[in-house]
């Protein structure tokens, strides 16, 4: 070894805004699902929706490929179709829109909390103002967190709107009720179903996958129909008599029939091996997550108010998805690409979560450019920090002491 490489610090590993935490008892879980019989839909697949369903306390669990397709599902499942209007909170990534419109909804944009980046009563209420009427909402977790779920759940009941809870960042949160009762996102308690997503930045890894959650038996069937091409096999269901069955009464073996139209959206057994042997440690990443969220908010609370931590919704235990920061860029002097860059070459990465989408090309082509001042006053201080479940105090340690150099705070 050269005299230089011996005075060279040891290579501190890169931290991501996020990634997934993989042990060998999950790569052995897919193994074994290889060395199997069903690479497709097997067995695994109902095992990880029990698992999942009972996770969240719901009644039924339908797994797809990934969240934007279980998005994409529910608004299919609630006949959001043309001539119909859906509200979607700005601040929040592209799928939550993009699933309803290309269902052939209309999309409005409501504004959102400027602290927090939730979507208040009242910007539901200016949403449904705007546009007369709107036939669902779907209402986002952004972080990990809820905001006033029952409140949201009042207005949109009193307007007919259904409500779709786009629960990607929150898996394990739980709302607190104003009778003081705990219900877990993803048990419908105040919605009509919940989409959650597995990427491997969330809190449990498919490699891709994703999930509606649903208390309706129906909607559960159709929802599970609809991911395999809108296709039945189902004797019961079968309308064509002459071609489904043979002369004597039995259904044809071969057969099956077209409900409605739709796309190859199953999960398969090598995902949700994955997602069962990540659900089972659900309880201990979050539990690592929370300690994270804890040492950087100590570490970063003497920096407030040019840069602190999202504000915190009181009515909510957050399973915390992102660690987000609001940082006043103006007031510290420095813009926050440059802020960005010159973490990076710290070995350090972050991401802004998110660039609102009602600003988006498409959508203000379409729509024109709302005037949603909450989801543009939390966009321009946000970023997010490194955070997942491998990591540990050492390293938000080293995150807030290159954040803080940076800044010159
Ligand atoms: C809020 C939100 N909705 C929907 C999605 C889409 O999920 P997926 O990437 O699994 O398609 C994501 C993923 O990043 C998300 O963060």
């Amino acid at each position: 070894m050269s005299l230089l490489a011996l005075k060279r610090p040891p290579a501190r590993p890169f931290l991501p805004y996020g990634r997934q935490v993989i042990e060998d008892d999950d790569i052995e879980a897919v193994c074994e699902v290889l060395r199997g019989d069903y690479l497709t839909t097997g067995p695994t697949v109902g095992r990880f929706e029990a698992a999942l369903a009972k996770t969240v306390q719901a009644k039924h669990a339908v797994v797809c490929a990934n969240g934007t397709a279980a998005l994409y599902l529910a608004a299919s499942a609630l006949g959001l179709g043309t001539g119909t209007t859906v509200i979607v909170p700005s601040l929040t990534f592209l799928a939550t829109a993009s699933a309803p419109f290309l269902n052939g909804a209309e999309i409005v944009f409501a504004d959102v909390d400027p602290d927090s980046g939730l979507m208040r009563p009242q910007d539901l209420e200016d949403a449904i103002g705007r546009v007369g009427r709107a036939d669902a909402v779907f209402n986002v977790h952004l972080n990990g967190q809820c905001g006033a779920l029952e409140d949201i759940a009042q207005i949109a009941r009193a307007n007919g709107l259904k409500i779709v809870d786009d629960a990607c960042h929150a898996l394990g949160t739980a709302y607190i009720a104003k009778n003081g009762g705990a219900s877990l996102i993803g048990e419908n308690a105040f919605c009509d179903m919940s989409v959650f997503s597995f990427h491997p930045v969330k809190a449990i890894a498919m490699g891709e996958g994703g999930a509606v959650t649903v208390n309706d038996p129906q909607i559960a069937a159709r929802l599970m129909r609809t991911r395999n091409h809108g296709m039945t096999r189902e004797a019961g269901e079968f309308a064509n008599r002459q071609d489904g069955f043979g002369a004597d009464g039995r259904a044809n073996p071969w057969y099956y029939e077209l409900v409605e139209p739709g796309f190859n959206w199953r999960a398969n057994d090598i995902q949700c091996a994955l997602g069962l042997s990540q659900l089972a440690k659900l309880d201990r990443f979050l539990a690592r997550r929370r300690a994270l969220a804890v040492a950087y908010d100590e570490l970063l609370a003497p920096y407030a108010p040019r840069l602190r931590p999202v504000a915190r919704e009181r009515s909510c235990l957050p399973a915390w998805h992102l660690y987000a920061v609001q940082i006043d860029f103006p007031s510290v002097g420095r813009t926050r690409a440059a802020f960005m860059r010159a973490l990076a070459e710290e070995g350090i990465g972050s991401q802004v979560h998110y660039f609102p989408v009602h600003r988006q090309r498409y959508y203000a082509e379409r729509y024109g450019v709302a005037n949603l001042p909450g989801a543009d006053r939390y966009y321009a201080r946000a970023l997010s920090l490194p955070f997942f479940a491998s990591m540990n105090e050492d390293d938000v340690e080293r995150v807030v002491r290159a954040v803080t150099k940076i800044l010159r705070l």
